[in-house]
């Protein structure tokens, strides 16, 4: 088991935010997809205030090394959340963890306070990627802004509060130090990098968003860098995401400092990626345990050093 902000979880694999529709994947797996369920906590998309329609279509571009997704958020809004949602994904098999994000430091403290009365969620997830609206600074692109939300938000909650930063920060370290300075209890990365692509035929911006968010392998080097600053600047655990495919990804992100590893795009093409991982990466660990002793052994005796 790992310890996770108080939370007992089987394996260190999540998902992404906003990757794996548990819902339409219960509709489509029924009852098997409870009785083994891809990842060891679940982590639900993006939640706002208000309902959201989205970007307009289209909404996915397909690269060799990943995806640039415009989706534009949308989701149902707290109310249709709370009626509709909640029940469904609080009989999940595992924690749920809830994604919100707001344009001003109020709205978010109404999410979160709203979440704070739920017993079905286990911890909240501040997505701090867009725009404050009374600042027009990005809540998590800066330190200051970051911290002035966690000590708005921190008092409203005594549930675990998770920050998800965004890589298209300048110094996403000194981020990462403000949010668990003003109270957060983890922080996970990396979201989607802003990219775009053109339509061959008019050389026009391809998705209805003009610009999108950049996930898969193409992040990966990315994701392991700033995931290795993060969790070298904050005492906090760390979940670490971007382009995780196979357990050695994951593994690679815990040993740059991460607890927990998030499989956000693999799972549109395999949506058994997260169990998939966990096993993959359960097998590495248990064969590095096996053969540690003996590179141990072996270094020992050609340096004298134990
Ligand atoms: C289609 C799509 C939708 C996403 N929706 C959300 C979202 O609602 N909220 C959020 O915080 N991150 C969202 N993300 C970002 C992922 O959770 C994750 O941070 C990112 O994709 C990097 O991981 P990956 O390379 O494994 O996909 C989304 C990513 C994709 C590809």
């Amino acid at each position: 088991m790992i310890d996770f902000c108080g939370l007992s979880l089987a394996h260190p694999i999540v998902n992404g935010s906003g990757t794996f529709d548990a819902i339409a994947a219960r509709r489509t797996f029924g009852d098997a997809l409870l009785a083994d369920f891809p990842f060891a906590a679940f982590v639900s998309k993006t939640v706002t205030l208000e309902p959201r329609q989205g970007n307009p279509p289209p909404r996915l571009w397909e690269q060799p090394a990943g995806l640039i997704n415009s989706i534009g958020l949308p989701n149902r809004g707290l109310d249709g959340y709370l009626e509709r949602d909640l029940p469904e994904l609080g009989a999940l098999p595992v924690p749920l963890i809830v994604n919100v994000m707001g344009f001003t430091r109020g709205e978010v403290g109404r999410l979160v306070a709203a979440f704070a009365a739920r017993d079905e969620v286990a911890a909240v997830e501040l997505n701090v990627s867009c725009p404050n609206v009374e600042s027009g600074l990005v809540m998590g692109a800066d330190p200051g802004e970051t911290a002035a939300l966690l000590e708005h938000v921190r008092p409203l909650t005594s549930k675990p509060l998770i920050v998800k930063l965004t890589p298209n920060a300048t110094d996403v370290g000194a981020v990462a130090a403000a949010a668990e300075a003003a109270g957060a209890d983890a922080v996970s990365l990396i979201n989607t990098l802003r990219g775009m692509a053109l339509s061959p035929g008019t050389g026009e911006p391809w998705l209805g968003g003009r610009t999108g968010g950049v996930s898969g392998p193409a992040v990966r080097a990315i994701a392991l860098a700033q995931v290795g600053e993060v969790a070298a600047r904050v005492t906090i655990p760390v979940v670490g995401m971007g382009g995780v495919e196979r357990g050695v990804d994951a593994d690679d992100l815990l040993r740059a400092g991460a607890t927990l590893v998030a499989v956000g795009t693999e799972s549109f093409r395999d949506p058994r990626a997260g169990e998939r991982v966990a096993d993959e990466l359960r097998d590495l660990q248990s064969k590095r345990s096996e053969i540690a002793p003996e590179i141990r052994s072996a270094d020992t005796q050609k340096t004298g050093i134990k």
